[in-house]
């Protein structure tokens, strides 16, 4: 049976989409089974109606289905990604994280390789600390957390971020990827489905 990865994440304006979507590509390079979920919208409609790269981004992805708590349960392994808000996770995000408790609390979010993918504007505005806070959450769920290092060189030449690839977007919101941002967030889905594999035996 193939190993399956859940790549979950939380994108107002394309940017952790399209991460999500490259990390989503690199676990199934490895013959995992994956699935691609969106945490849901919290934010107002008039917010949203008032940025036209939100609204369009909404609009564009009406067909990612939503993240539920089934799907931490399905996956051997995950891959958690948003954007900085102010060097934190997006709410979105730690909403759907917060829905969890009775899966947390009957051990079933344990023993699963799990993985943060971020983006903020600036190289220094966040990245990091986003992905750690997310480390934390996977401490508590007693999950292997798999960070990139530099075990490939696929991290360096998208910034050099050890912790999990992060993408310092400036004023992108939804522009194509760079293409060696795009390859290192392929190589750490290919890297969590991996670990997620050899992590069968302590999964039983
Ligand atoms: C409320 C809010 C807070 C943000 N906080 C930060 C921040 O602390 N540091 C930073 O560099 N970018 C920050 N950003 C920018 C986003 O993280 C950045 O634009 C990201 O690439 C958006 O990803 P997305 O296109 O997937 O939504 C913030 C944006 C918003 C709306």
């Amino acid at each position: 049976m193939s190993t399956k990865i859940l790549v979950a994440y939380y994108s107002s304006t394309g940017n952790v989409h399209q991460l999500a979507q490259a990390v989503a590509a690199g676990a199934e390079s490895t013959g995992a089974e994956v699935r691609l979920r969106k945490a849901h919208e919290l934010a107002p409609q008039a917010a949203i109606e008032s940025n036209p790269a939100w609204k369009a981004h909404i609009d564009a992805t009406q067909d990612v289905p939503e993240a539920t708590a089934d799907d931490f349960v399905w996956a051997d392994g995950y891959a958690l990604g948003t954007p900085t808000r102010f060097g934190t996770p997006s709410a979105q995000l730690k909403q759907l994280i917060d829905t969890l408790g009775p899966q947390w609390a009957t051990g079933q979010l344990a023993n699963k390789a799990a993985t943060a993918f971020v983006s903020a504007s600036n190289a220094h505005g966040g990245n990091e600390s986003t992905i750690l806070t997310l480390h934390n959450v996977f401490a508590h769920w007693g999950a292997i957390v798999v960070p990139t290092g530099y075990t490939s060189d696929d991290p360096y030449s998208a910034g050099g971020n050890p912790y999990g690839i992060g993408y310092p977007a400036g004023q992108s919101a939804g522009e194509p990827l760079p293409d060696d941002v795009q390859a290192a967030a392929r190589y750490q889905g290919s890297r969590v489905a991996r670990v997620a594999e050899l992590l069968g035996p302590l999964r039983g």
